[in-house]
């Protein structure tokens, strides 16, 4: 039986990472166009080199948790059956142990180096300008996908949802394409769709089954659930 999990900021809230949409989350205090945008970053380098340096700070600080680690487990009990896609850019997935994984909107512990393209793994600050390693270039960015952006491996994610047999939402609010689209790809191509997130969101097309409820509760339950059946 393959599986794809989609998630999103809503399985690393409990690790005390802050969501996008919720009240107070990070779009509250920021606004997208000057943090999360090309022309953003363009206008005020410091302002969004400091944002991240700080998400890449407030991330190495936090763990991840029973959600996490539920996914983890469930790719050692049926391996390459399981691909996570994860709109998330915090480190926590891995963390937990999953290997299966695609950052469809970059990572934090990344930079990308704006002169030779390079995506060196990166946890120290950005502000000070530091040298590319492969180039040496002071050019280097958070390597995190920006709106407008195009986000990576979209074609390794696509086949993927079209050949599962079950596709799983985890804590988004599908506000957000193409990962908004997935759960219509995957249940035209007759997969079983599954919505683990705290309050039902309105996606596209109705989940065949919904779990409310929060992720660290709901993720480890659907988790043991399929293990147990194999
Ligand atoms: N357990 C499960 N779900 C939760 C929890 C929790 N403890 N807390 C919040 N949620 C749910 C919310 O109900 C919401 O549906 O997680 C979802 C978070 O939605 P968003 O904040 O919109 O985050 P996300 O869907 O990941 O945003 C998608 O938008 O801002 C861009 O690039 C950014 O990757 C991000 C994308």
């Amino acid at each position: 039986m393959r599986i794809v999990v989609l998630t999103g900021a809503g399985i690393s809230a409990e690790s005390g990472v802050p969501t996008f949409r919720d009240a107070d989350g990070l779009w509250d205090g920021h606004r997208v166009e000057d943090v999360a945008t090309p022309e953003g970053f363009e206008a005020n380098p410091d302002l969004v080199l400091r944002f991240y340096d700080e998400r890449r700070r407030g991330v190495a600080s936090v763990v991840p948790n029973a959600a996490h680690s539920a996914l983890a487990r469930l790719e050692e009990a049926i391996g390459d059956d399981l691909l996570v896609v994860t709109q998330n850019v915090d480190d926590l997935h891995e963390r937990a142990g999953s290997q299966n994984l695609v950052h469809m909107h970059g990572e934090l512990r990344r930079a990308l180096c704006t002169a030779c393209g390079a995506r060196p793994e990166w946890t120290a600050d950005l502000i000070d300008r530091p040298p590319c390693p492969a180039c040496g270039e002071r050019k280097l960015r958070p390597d995190v996908v920006w709106f407008g952006e195009m986000p990576y491996d979209l074609d390794r994610i696509e086949q993927a949802v079209i050949a599962c047999d079950v596709f799983v939402s985890v804590g988004t609010s599908g506000a957000v394409y193409p990962a908004a689209g997935y759960v219509a790809l995957a249940s035209a191509f007759g997969a079983r769709t599954v919505e683990l997130n705290l309050v039902p969101s309105d996606a596209i097309v109705p989940f065949d089954d919904v779990r409310p409820g929060p992720a660290t509760e709901v993720v480890p339950r659907w988790a043991d659930e399929v293990i147990s059946a194999l």
